[in-house]
């Protein structure tokens, strides 16, 4: 067990004196802002929130931390799911929020250079007005931050054809836990010099040091998309027409999967009807596919609806124009949170080889039956990304907080067997952390614990995250 020391009033002082006054909080409003994120309805109050604005401030607060043996936890938007911006050990809250600039758009080099505390949908747009493209978009994109997304290595919706966060990061400045600032890499597309830290800070859920400049490539921005909702009669076909549209030769944009009650649920909470979902249908599917040549689009369009010619489905729905296309995906993009307002709730990020996906969904339901849960299932089916929330209802407490964490163990196993793993973009932090002896083996998880010592030696970098 990690005991650490509390953060006294000469700390609070020394804080201040790096800080300015105004960015440093220790009232409860500021405890209940920043004591919770995304995740279940977890809270945890931190004994003091900083807001820095430069590295070297970042630097001075750590070499506080490390000389006190004071916990820090960084925070970006907190819109986590695996509680990663918890401060579970009490201490110094950090939030990145100041950290809001573009740098740099180097439109010859199609790179970009920002700070972590940028909301991803805001750099997105920035780009998208000089024709670039920043793919990994996030359910929350509107209200992450990048440095979340580092932190987690994000995915969402368009990582089936573009990637996931770590795919576009070239080079990282990084505060280390003892105060040291560092560069990861190089602004270049190639990179076999060294051991890959640039990689290893991406997914590290803050346990690794404090990002406090990304620098990342961008696409040029595809000029159109074509979007489908289909509907299936039943939820395993819907899994298996996906495996089979990539087989013919289409890799979509988007290939984005909801249970009906997903899809009800999501269109109910933005306070849509005019979805009509018949009685029979179990699941849809929502596909995009993007590119410049509309031509070619339509074409493999055609290819699409010849793929689920073999499969039992509905009318498809082809979006007429940009409104229509919006709505779908905001209506996928709410799923979580309209689960989230219905009932109390787990949320798990499984993820499998894509063509294994029904095996897994039918493995999730028959799980479910036995330990008497029901869960609502959606996901990025293209990247045999499937999130499962699970949906406390009527389960008793002891049900829901005994014989549950046996059911999850049950789904996770699963997905080992299945060669996949048991977070695809949400990470570990928090929640998952007492699951990594599935997929981690104790020499595997050695090390990685090993590599953790080799930054932060006295273990204050957001502790009790990732590991038990
Ligand atoms: C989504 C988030 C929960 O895909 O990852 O909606
Ligand atoms: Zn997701």
């Amino acid at each position: 067990m990690m005991s650490f020391n509390t953060v006294d009033k000469i700390t609070i002082q020394n804080l201040v004196d790096i800080v300015g006054e105004e960015y440093v909080f220790f009232d409860k409003a500021a405890f209940e802002k920043y004591g919770r994120d995304e995740t279940e309805d977890l809270v945890f109050y931190p004994e003091v929130v900083v807001l820095p604005r430069t590295p070297e401030e970042i630097g001075a607060i750590l070499k506080i931390c490390n000389h006190q043996n004071i916990p820090l936890t960084p925070r970006g938007a907190g819109t986590g799911l695996s509680g990663g911006a918890l401060p579970v050990n009490k201490g110094v809250l950090l939030s990145m929020e100041r950290f809001d600039s573009i740098l740099e758009i180097d439109e010859r080099n199609l790179q970009a250079t920002i700070e972590p505390g940028l909301i991803t949908q805001v750099f997105q747009e920035a780009v998208k007005e000089k024709g670039l493209f920043y793919p990994p978009d996030p359910a929350s994109k509107g209200s992450c931050f990048i440095g979340g997304n580092l932190a987690e290595n994000s995915g969402g919706p368009k990582a089936v054809k573009y990637g996931v966060t770590s795919d576009y990061v070239l080079n990282l400045e990084v505060v280390l836990p003892t105060g040291e600032i560092i560069w990861t890499g190089a602004n270049t597309l190639k990179n076999s010099t060294g051991y890959n830290l640039t990689q290893l800070l991406v997914g590290s859920e803050g346990t690794l040091g404090i990002i406090t400049k990304a620098v990342f490539k961008l696409l040029p921005h595809p000029k159109n998309d074509l979007l489908l909702l289909v509907p299936f009669y039943s939820s395993e076909e819907a899994c298996e027409a996906v495996s089979a549209i990539f087989r013919a030769g289409i890799i979509p944009s988007g290939m984005e999967f909801m249970e009906r009650d997903a899809l009800i649920w999501g269109a109910a909470y933005i306070g849509d009807d005019s979805i009509a979902i018949p009685e029979n249908i179990q699941a849809h599917l929502l596909i995009e596919v993007d590119g410049n040549d509309k031509e070619v689009l339509y074409k493999e369009c055609e290819t699409i609806y010849e793929v689920l010619g073999s499969f039992k489905c509905d009318e498809i729905l082809f979006a007429e124009d940009a409104a229509q296309k919006d709505k779908l995906w905001k209506i996928r993009r709410v799923v979580g949170e309209a689960v989230k307002a219905r009932s109390v709730y787990k949320e798990e990020d499984t993820v499998v080889p894509r063509a294994e996906l029904p095996i897994l969904l039918k493995g999730v339901k028959e799980i479910g039956l036995k330990y008497g849960f029901k869960s609502v299932c959606y996901g990025h089916a293209g990247d045999g990304n499937l999130h499962i929330n699970i949906i406390k209802d009527n389960m008793s407490d002891a049900a829901w907080n005994d014989e549950l964490p046996k059911g999850i163990r049950e789904i996770f196993n699963l997905c080992i067997d299945l060669k996949g793993t048991i977070s695809g973009e949400h990470g570990i932090g928090y929640v998952q952390k007492s699951y990594m002896d599935i997929p981690f083996s104790p020499v595997e998880l050695a090390l990685q614990k090993n590599i953790k010592k080799l930054f932060d030696p006295k273990g204050i970098m957001n502790p009790n995250k990732v590991f038990v």
